[in-house]
């Protein structure tokens, strides 16, 4: 009998542990003795709520490997996750890194391993923001470049990489310098519909916060782009305080502690003030994910900057007003459940307007059948050499 495929997993911010926990979740079943996974976790999410919690909700076994790089200058970051990284490549063998979406953890890994020459298979390949100021645009392309397995939540994604020489059409086995690009779906939709139900039978926050269902707007900013951007900040927050006042809904926002801390730096003492001293306004630490996926389900409204928020409000029927200038996740936006609208008040009133009015279009499923994860295991097992 063969020996288990050996996959190396890499997660370190809080999204990239929500992504894990569908694959993980595959290897403890359908893979179970077919395919062996080591957690690394390279502590860029380190505070409870941003890291353990999601370990603990989603049932993902305790990272096997932490390494403790923390926050720091772009450069510094990835540089002590690089290290961390290769020190276990050199450790032990792994047949495969496993790698999530566009974080500087995605960057480390890709360049540790692909020095290495450890095939990389990266999940949520192709997407582009054609925007190079974003830190994740990097991080993406060069991690698709790297990569032997591209794994595509999106035919979007796939034409993105053809636009820059990928093929198709490759012969097997892939290799990095004849990479295979597949569509799997999303593994974000595996995990929200896998844990809806446990949401639901277990969040008690809309209750705590005595809000109704239907009855508030969920709101998250993070992207450093708005955050340590004095005007950008400033304006979105208005925006809210304005959205909040003229439709007389709640607005609930779980801050990333980026957040929290440039609010009390960078936003007009007045603003901070008006909206400390709302009792419309529940400004809370970052949210567990049972209780987010309450909040996505229970909004009337979503306004974010996030990428995984803005696909759960879809996945959950939801409209969303989207803070910056473009998305990866344009097929929301064609199809009318997110509209883009910067950081310019007057857009983000007035779509939150439009969709407060009308609501929305029904949507096409867009993002597989749930079991985006499985169909990883599959080809990875069907490829190894
Ligand atoms: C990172 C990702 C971003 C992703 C986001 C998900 C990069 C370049 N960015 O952004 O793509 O959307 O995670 O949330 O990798 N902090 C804490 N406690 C923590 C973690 C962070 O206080 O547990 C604070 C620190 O002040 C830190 C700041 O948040 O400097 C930013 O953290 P960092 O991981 O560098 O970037 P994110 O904004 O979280
Ligand atoms: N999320 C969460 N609690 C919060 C905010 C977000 O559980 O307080 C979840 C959200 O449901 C989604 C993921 O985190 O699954 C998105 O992560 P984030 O917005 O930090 O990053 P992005 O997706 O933009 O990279």
């Amino acid at each position: 009998m063969k020996a288990a495929l050996h996959v190396l997993t890499i997660v370190g911010a809080r999204p990239q542990i929500i992504k894990a926990a569908a694959f993980s979740h595959a290897v403890g079943g359908k893979y179970r003795g077919r395919i062996k996974e080591t957690l690394l976790h390279t502590g860029q999410h380190y505070d409870a709520n941003m890291s353990r919690t999601f370990f603990d909700e989603l049932g993902i076994p305790p990272a096997d490997i932490m390494l403790h790089a923390g926050s720091g200058d772009h450069g510094v970051q990835t540089a002590r996750m690089i290290e961390g990284i290769e020190r276990a490549l050199q450790k032990e063998h792994y047949d495969v890194m496993l790698l999530y979406g566009d974080t500087n953890s995605t960057l480390a890994g890709a360049l540790a391993a692909v020095k290495l020459h450890v095939p990389i298979a990266h999940v949520e390949a192709g997407l582009r923001s054609f925007n190079k100021s974003m830190p994740e645009e990097v991080n993406r392309i060069v991690c698709d470049h790297c990569s032997t397995w591209l794994f595509c939540p999106t035919i979007t994604a796939v034409a993105n990489l053809e636009r820059e020489g990928f093929e198709v059409d490759t012969e097997m086995p892939a290799s990095r310098d004849k990479p295979r690009i597949v569509v799997n779906g999303d593994v974000m939709f595996d995990n929200s519909m896998r844990f809806a139900a446990l949401a639901a039978e277990r969040s008690t926050l809309l209750h705590e916060l005595g809000v109704a269902p239907e009855g508030f707007i969920l709101a998250t900013i993070h992207r450093n782009h708005n955050t340590d951007d004095p005007i950008r900040l400033n304006a979105i927050f208005s925006a809210l305080l304005d959205l909040q006042q003229r439709h007389a809904l709640p607005v609930v926002l779980p801050l990333h502690p980026r957040t929290r801390k440039r609010m009390h730096e960078l936003l007009a003492a007045d603003l901070h003030a008006a909206l400390q001293a709302s009792v419309h306004f529940h400004l809370l630490p970052p949210c567990g994910f049972l209780d987010m996926i309450a909040l996505e389900r229970g909004a009337r409204l979503v306004v974010t900057d996030s990428g995984g928020v803005q696909k759960e409000a879809y996945f959950f029927g939801k409209p969303a007003v989207v803070l910056r200038p473009e998305t990866e996740w344009v097929e929301l936006v064609e199809a009318g459940q997110a509209v883009l609208a910067d950081a310019d008040p007057a857009r983000i009133t007035a779509a939150a307007a439009a969709f407060l009015e009308h609501g929305m279009p029904q949507c096409p499923p867009l993002f597989g059948d749930g079991h985006a994860a499985e169909a990883i295991g599959e080809v990875l097992l069907e490829e190894r050499v």
